[in-house]
């Protein structure tokens, strides 16, 4: 070859090369977020917890979709029957829909049915949600997720409960490969998107976090009338809530000593009370500290790589006995404290604190400890006094001020009130360009019923029943790509039907939906993605990690149990014949029983 020859075959290399950088660069005519509004939908009411029975009888409930897709979700028919609602419709890119069903009259027949149909547009991707009533109990009605047309597996669901949801989460693209939250998947998920995220500041990403995350159990440390209705707010330790996606715990810590002597420390151990300072704390403690150190040990050894952050305060002693006011620590105190803290792994010593936190890109902190990433701990240490000091960094222990954070809670005891509070806060910043928020923000969707009403009802039901379910349409509504919370704090994260714990038994909406809003939604923002949409490319690194089963098409029964190579045929709640009153999705009523075309 001659040198001219090879120098036009340089030249023409380069070209290649640039054309294929410039599209892998984030520009605004590529994107995909849609601005069209879904019907707004409906919480939960509050009466309905005055009336417990209420929430079993009433046969009204909802499917909420929520779309991190590029793609459309279209709906392609509905078929019913017996039905008094059974109102579904499209999901545009980025929005959330609040789908509506209702049993006809009541629960008083027993072959109840319907089916609605789904295409994701301008891909050959179908799903299918079947709502199958088989008598007039509450566990012979149940909900069918069949996504086994996307070989993303199904998943059946109890109905609900009235007027609360069953979610379904769906994230990917046709390029990148679909995800649902039909279950969750590899603990480390931030190790999962890496590429997406590595080189977004930590005030850019969406994390879930979980709210008094120590309390999963009731441990009686403090003689007080906090049970497990009124004061525990984790259905799962945190462990279980680090693999179920939590990567900011809010955690409580104070020493417990005996009660007629202060020098008595009988441990640490995370407490949920009124006011840490009152005379007289009103709740009671969950799980100790060493738990929590065991737990989170566990989680980084089986993930490493990922950024955790325990937001840690009260930091005083309290005795036994409730009524005999707060115990400041002493260095002594301190000093036992942080040699348990030294017992975290892969801690990150002496950060560059020359800026924020919050500024520091994820990566930063993902690929420090030779890659086993971060626990950051952050500590509020308004009740630490004297010479009792509050960070030390050779230990990894940090003031909450190394971070600039904005945290609200609503302090609201109903989710009517809370979710527009939340969503109206939130969207007063923006994210990426000229007038990015500078700060981490919080947002807690969480209600705060008063002490009456959570012992009566239970903060579980208004966590898994109410306020959860809301975020996925009502949450979702008020999201986009400039404005959105980095934290979500939730109470009983994973936890879809009451007191159901075990791990196939959780729902993997949180776990998903911080996933999609940080490869979808954050990414359609050009100030806070260079790149192109990780969505819009043909990613040959999507979701492939060592450890990960990625080609899963099980199912997953409401009990629990896990089919995971269940027969091409097997779909429960499939109607084979659609009868003779059966009502298509355009209104027209069937006036004899056909075989079913989507069979
Ligand atoms: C759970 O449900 C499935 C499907 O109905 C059934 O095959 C299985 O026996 C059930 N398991 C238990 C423990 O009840
Ligand atoms: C209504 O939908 C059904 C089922 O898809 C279809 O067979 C029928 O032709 C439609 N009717 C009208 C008036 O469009
Ligand atoms: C369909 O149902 C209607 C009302 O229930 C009934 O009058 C009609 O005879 C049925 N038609 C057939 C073909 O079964």
């Amino acid at each position: 070859m001659r040198f001219s020859q090879a120098l036009a075959l340089m030249a023409s290399f380069t070209k290649v090369l640039l054309v294929s950088a410039q599209t892998n660069v984030c520009q605004p005519k590529d994107r995909t977020f849609s601005t069209e509004q879904t019907p707004a939908g409906s919480h939960q009411p509050y009466n309905i917890f005055q009336n417990p029975t209420s929430s079993l009888s009433s046969s009204k409930f909802y499917i909420s979709i929520v779309n991190l897709t590029p793609h459309r979700i279209k709906l392609e028919n509905t078929a019913s029957y017996q039905m008094d609602t059974f109102e579904f419709g499209d999901i545009p890119q980025g929005r959330a829909r609040q789908n509506r069903i209702k049993y006809r009259n009541g629960w008083a027949t027993s072959d109840d049915a319907g089916e609605a149909y789904y295409r994701l547009d301008g891909t050959d991707k179908k799903f299918v949600l079947r709502i199958k009533g088989t008598g007039s109990r509450v566990d012979q009605r149940s909900v069918t997720l069949d996504l086994s047309g996307m070989n993303l597996g199904q998943r059946v669901y109890r109905f609900p409960g009235g007027e609360t949801t069953v979610a379904l989460v769906i994230t990917g693209s046709n390029k990148y490969g679909f995800h649902a939250s039909i279950k969750h998947d590899y603990g480390g998920w931030m190790r999962m998107i890496y590429n997406t995220i590595k080189d977004r500041p930590i005030r850019h990403l969406i994390m879930t976090g979980t709210h008094d995350a120590g309390m999963s159990k009731i441990t009686d440390k403090i003689n007080s009338i906090g049970n497990s209705f009124n004061t525990q707010n984790q259905g799962i330790n945190i462990y279980d809530q680090a693999r179920a996606g939590s990567r900011w715990f809010d955690l409580r810590i104070a020493s417990i000593h005996s009660n007629n002597d202060a020098s008595r420390n009988n441990g640490f151990w995370i407490l949920h009370v009124n006011d840490e300072n009152a005379d007289l704390a009103i709740g009671n403690s969950g799980e100790s500290l060493d738990e929590v150190i065991s737990e989170i040990n566990k989680f980084t050894r089986e993930n490493p790589g990922e950024v955790i952050f325990f937001s840690i305060r009260y930091l005083v002693g309290r005795y036994e006995f409730p009524d005999r006011g707060p115990i400041t620590w002493n260095l002594q105190i301190w000093n036992d404290f942080l040699s348990k803290l030294r017992a975290i792994n892969n801690r990150c010593l002496n950060l560059d604190l020359s800026t924020g936190l919050q500024n520091r890109p994820a990566s930063w902190f993902m690929e420090r400890n030779e890659n086993k990433g971060c626990v950051i701990l952050l500590l509020d240490g308004q009740n630490l006094k004297g010479d009792v000091p509050k960070e030390s960094f050779a230990d990894g222990v940090y003031s909450t001020s190394r971070m600039q954070v904005r945290d609200h809670w609503s302090n609201m005891g109903n989710v009517d009130a809370m979710a527009p509070n939340q969503v109206q806060k939130w969207r007063e910043v923006t994210r990426g360009g000229g007038s990015d928020f500078n700060q981490l923000y919080i947002a807690q969707w969480l209600v705060t019923p008063d002490a009456l009403a959570s012992t009566a009802f239970g903060l579980q039901a208004f966590a898994i029943q109410q306020t959860n379910p809301s975020l996925y349409w009502a949450g979702v509504s008020g999201m986009d790509p400039e404005r959105y919370p980095n934290v979500l704090l939730v109470d009983y994260i994973g936890v879809q039907q009451k007191d159901q714990t075990g791990w196939d038994s959780l729902s993997a909406e949180m776990y998903w939906f911080a996933i999609g809003m940080n490869l979808y939604t954050a990414s359609e923002n050009c100030g806070v993605s260079s790149q192109k949409s990780p969505l819009l490319r043909r990613s040959e690194e999507a979701f492939k990690i060592e450890g990960r089963d990625d080609a899963w098409n099980g199912i997953i029964f409401a009990n629990g149990t896990t089919f995971n190579n269940p027969p091409p045929t097997f779909h429960p709640g499939r109607i084979e014949v659609l009868r003779n009153g059966t009502v298509f999705a355009n209104g027209t009523v069937l006036e004899t029983s056909i075989p079913n075309p989507w069979w």
